[in-house]
């Protein structure tokens, strides 16, 4: 059975059991998806935020998702982007790896993820998909539970390198579908 998917949209409208939020190391509120989250979740996804002490770059906690679809929000820290030399690639990776090993562990069955530093962190998408991609694939090979992830892109240009990533010759031809 296919299990990612790519789609053109707003998270906050994604029908599924858990969302990514591109959060910052305080989880105070930030812009971007950041603030899209915090806007459509209401005032208590922000006092949930305010107890959990922050977290750290490549790291991710778990709220509850008040107004939003989702039942569950993963807020990540991505790197900021400084070249490549600093860690940057595996850190984004394991806000992917942290995010859904949490929602597993809250019997998620579905996550949604924006692109991760793509924003103000300034991490080049044609650079995150590649390594976002592999790294949710090979959660998904080794956790049946979780049935599905959708790249949830809020650009042209980010769903056209999503969908040539999930295209790559080396992911396993069941996991991938095209939203
Ligand atoms: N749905 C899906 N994707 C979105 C949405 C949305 N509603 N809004 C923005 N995006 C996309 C952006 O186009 C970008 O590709 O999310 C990606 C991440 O961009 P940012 O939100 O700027 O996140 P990031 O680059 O990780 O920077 C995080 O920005 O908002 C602050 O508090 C946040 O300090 C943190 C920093």
């Amino acid at each position: 059975m296919n299990r990612i998917d790519v789609v053109k949209g707003d998270i906050t409208q994604r029908h599924v059991r858990a969302v990514a939020n591109a959060a910052n190391i305080s989880l105070l509120r930030g812009d971007g998806v950041d603030g899209a989250i915090h806007c459509s979740a209401g005032p208590g996804l922000m006092c949930e935020c305010g107890i959990l002490g922050g977290c750290a770059i490549g790291d991710a906690r778990v709220t509850g998702g008040y107004g939003l679809p989702a039942r569950w929000v993963t807020h990540t820290v991505g790197p900021v982007w400084s070249g490549g030399a600093n860690g940057e690639r595996e850190l984004v990776a394991s806000c992917y790896r942290r995010c859904l090993d949490l929602a597993v562990l809250h019997s998620v069955r579905s996550s949604g993820f924006p692109a991760i530093s793509t924003g103000a962190y300034e991490f080049p998408v044609y650079e995150t998909t590649y390594i976002t991609v592999t790294e949710v694939a090979s959660f998904l090979e080794s956790n049946s539970n979780m049935a599905r992830v959708v790249f949830v892109c809020f650009s042209d240009e980010a769903t056209d390198d999503y969908e040539a990533g999930i295209t790559q010759p080396e992911l396993d031809g069941e996991l991938v579908r095209h939203g």
